[in-house]
């Protein structure tokens, strides 16, 4: 169990998972977290995700290196299940730089990873204009990067960095399709931004699969960052409202290359309340003046889109699916300093269906969650302001009150609570 933030056991390897629908914090808890790690590795998702971080005073915000890069010694990986977007990635990197050497020994991009070019983003804006029911997607081209892989017409970064190789996905991609043959003419300069990127990536392109087996040969500790949430993911969580990767814990693997019987822990990160950005159902939606206080003390608006995030109380019937899907050891419940100075807190235990009555499982039918209404459990809240460090013991009494509900509602034990916004706020059992 971690006790404090340099005790993830060494030489294992640690997940951690959004237990919600994204931007849940997880950003800041790897980088509690990383803190005694050798590497840590995102194995999923793309520049969809977003991570803002303050390093030396200095707001930075990442969308697709693992914030691990800040530290020196720590090596940074991207493995097999992740899409990137090159052009961006070389901007990130150059970021990255201005604070602080990047090296390919400290950033590993796989090889099998594929590449978001300009026209999987064109598709993505197209698909979400013209459809009866938009998904409300971050139009960074994640879902029609994770099409074509999965249609075997994808490109991957090894083949892309290799000029005959990426030329030769071009042309038969402008052979086969009148869309992509007009989109190559009619937005040149977006397609040279793409071609350029790929001598600028090439060197840390690499095998990052076998590097990171070679190291946990060694006895490295690697630490995985998990993007978006379990209820994003796209078998597990509300389809079609979801991200087209595997977000959950289980997913992991089949992108890392390393079997599952490795993993020393999951955590789970969830808010002390619940946030969603684009479509879909949620059933502990607030549209009131709770919901909106919520989202003012929480500032909830979108690191990556800007977006304001839809906000309501902790979904304990969720987060119990999201603890059985990935097998938490722990939940990491998060922001729980937003709450203070509300009167009441409420927590959803169950759903009240129109039709089937009370729900207590998370159903696998989104049609039938959006019409749930929430059965909640209602806490008294408190006023008096939150410890940044030390034990979760120390928090008010009715904090904790509200963490045992929690704990009892999803079955699994609260080990880490965020208070603050500042890279060390956290707490330990
Ligand atoms: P996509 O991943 O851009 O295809 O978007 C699919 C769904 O996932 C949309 O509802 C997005 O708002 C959501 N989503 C994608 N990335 C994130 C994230 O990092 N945080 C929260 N929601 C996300």
């Amino acid at each position: 169990m971690v006790t404090s933030a340099n005790s993830l056991k060494k030489g294992g390897v640690t997940i951690l998972v959004g237990a919600q629908w994204g931007d849940e914090g997880k950003g800041k808890w790897i980088d509690i977290l990383a803190e005694n790690t050798n590497i840590v590795a995102r194995y999923q998702g793309g520049n969809n995700a977003g991570h803002t971080l303050y390093v030396d005073g200095e707001k930075v915000v990442l969308h697709q290196i693992p914030s691990g890069i800040f530290r020196e010694g720590q090596t940074c990986a991207l493995t097999s299940g992740v899409v990137i977007n090159p052009v961006e990635m070389v901007e990130e990197i150059k970021k990255v730089q201005k604070i602080i050497q990047v090296s390919p020994d400290r950033l590993w991009l796989s090889a099998r990873s594929h590449v978001i070019s300009p026209w999987h983003i064109w598709l993505d804006g197209k698909k979400e204009k013209e459809a009866q029911n938009p998904i409300g997607t971050t139009k960074r081209g994640i879902g029609p990067a994770y099409s074509d892989k999965a249609a075997r017409v994808g490109l991957r970064l090894g083949e892309y960095i290799d000029p005959v190789r990426r030329q030769a996905w071009f042309d038969r991609m402008s052979y086969e399709s009148e869309d992509f043959s007009k989109l190559a003419k009619e937005n040149a300069e977006a397609w040279e931004a793409f071609h350029g990127a790929a001598e600028k990536l090439a060197s840390y392109v690499c095998n990052a699969e076998q590097n990171l087996r070679a190291a946990m040969q060694h006895s490295q500790t690697i630490l995985l960052e998990g993007a978006q949430g379990a209820l994003l993911d796209i078998n597990h969580g509300t389809y079609p409202y979801v991200t087209s990767s595997e977000t959950c814990s289980g997913g992991a693997f089949a992108s890392l290359g390393f079997a599952p019987k490795y993993v020393d822990k999951v955590y789970g990160v969830a808010k002390a309340y619940v946030t969603r950005v684009g479509e879909g159902p949620f059933p502990s939606e607030l549209h009131d003046e709770d919901g909106a206080y919520i989202a003012k003390q929480g500032n909830e608006f979108g690191a990556t889109t800007g977006r304001p995030r839809r906000c309501g109380w902790l979904d304990a019937v969720a987060l119990k699916y999201c603890q059985e899907v990935n097998g938490f050891d722990g939940i990491i419940l998060n922001k729980m300093d937003i709450l203070t100075g509300m009167q009441e807190i409420k927590i959803c235990t169950a759903y009240k269906h129109p039709k089937l009555g009370l729900i207590k499982e998370f159903p696998w039918d989104g049609n039938i969650l959006a019409e749930c209404k929430p059965v909640c459990e209602t806490l008294p809240g408190w006023t008096d302001p939150m410890p940044t460090s030390g034990k979760i013991a120390d928090l008010p009494e009715n904090a904790l009150k509200y963490i045992a509900a929690v704990e009892q509602a999803a079955n699994c034990k609260v080990t880490m609570v965020g208070t603050g916004v500042n890279r060390t706020d956290g707490l330990f059992l």
